[in-house]
C-alpha cells in the first residue's frame, strides 16, 4: 500500500523534543500516511526576500517548497516560546508565502508543554499565518503537563491523550481523503 506523503514540521530543534515525540505518535497512529521532512526546517535560512529569486534561492528552501507542494497535507508540531509561536515554525511558513503549497490542504497543529496551557498560545499565533496560506485547519491538539503523558520516543502514557490523538489523526486523514476546501471559501 502506497502511503500518502504528508509534510511534517517540528518547531523545536531540541534533542528529546516533546514535539518530535508528538510527530512520532501521529505517525504510529496513521499507517496510511508518511510524515516527511520534519528536520528540513533546521536547514532553512532566516527569511530574506532578497534570496527568494530563482538565481539565489537556497537549496534547502527549494527542497522544502518542493516537498510541501508534493504533500497532501501537513502536521505541524510547534512549541510556545514566551507566549508566541516558535520562530523555527514561523520562519518555515514564511518561506511558503506566495506559494500554493498548503492551499486547501488539511493541516493538523500540535503543541506540548510542561505547563498548564500546553503551548496553546503558540498555536494560536500560527493560525493567522496558516489562514493566509489558505490551509484547511483541522482540530488542533495541545498537550499540557506533557512530560508526564508522552515519552521522547513517542510512546503515549496517558489514556486521554491517546484517545485525543486517535481522533485528531482520524479527522486529519479523513480531511485528506475528502480534500479540504480552503477556509476562505467555506
Ligand atoms: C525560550 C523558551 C520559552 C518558553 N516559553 C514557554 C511559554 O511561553 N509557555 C509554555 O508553556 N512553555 C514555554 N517554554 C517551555 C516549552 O514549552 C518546553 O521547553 C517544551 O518542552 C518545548 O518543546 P520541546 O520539548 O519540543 O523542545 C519555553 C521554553 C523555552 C526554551
Amino acid at each position: 500500500m502506497e502511503r500518502v506523503p504528508v509534510l511534517a514540521i517540528c518547531g523545536s530543534l531540541r534533542p528529546d523534543s516533546l514535539h518530535r515525540a508528538l510527530l512520532t505518535a501521529v505517525q504510529d497512529r496513521a499507517p496510511r500516511i508518511r510524515l516527511m521532512g520534519a528536520e528540513l526546517v533546521r536547514d532553512l535560512p532566516l527569511m530574506d526576500p532578497a534570496l527568494d529569486r530563482p538565481d539565489s534561492l537556497p537549496s534547502a528552501v527549494r527542497e522544502f517548497r518542493m516537498l510541501a507542494e508534493a504533500c497532501a497535507g501537513a502536521v505541524i508540531a510547534s512549541p510556545e516560546y514566551v507566549h508566541a509561536p516558535s520562530g523555527v515554525t514561523k520562519n518555515a511558513l514564511d518561506w511558503l508565502a506566495g506559494s500554493t503549497a498548503l492551499y486547501g490542504k488539511p493541516v493538523l497543529l500540535l503543541s506540548a508543554s510542561p505547563g498548564q496551557t500546553g503551548g496553546l498560545r503558540g498555536l494560536a499565533g500560527l493560525i493567522p499565518t496558516l489562514l493566509a496560506l489558505d490551509a484547511g485547519l483541522v482540530d488542533p491538539v495541545s498537550v499540557s503537563r506533557a512530560p508526564r503523558r508522552i515519552r521522547p520516543d513517542g510512546e503515549v502514557t496517558d489514556v486521554g491523550l491517546d484517545l485525543r490523538l486517535e481522533i485528531a489523526v482520524e479527522q486529519f486523514v479523513d480531511a485528506m481523503a475528502v480534500g479540504a476546501a480552503p477556509l476562505a471559501t467555506r
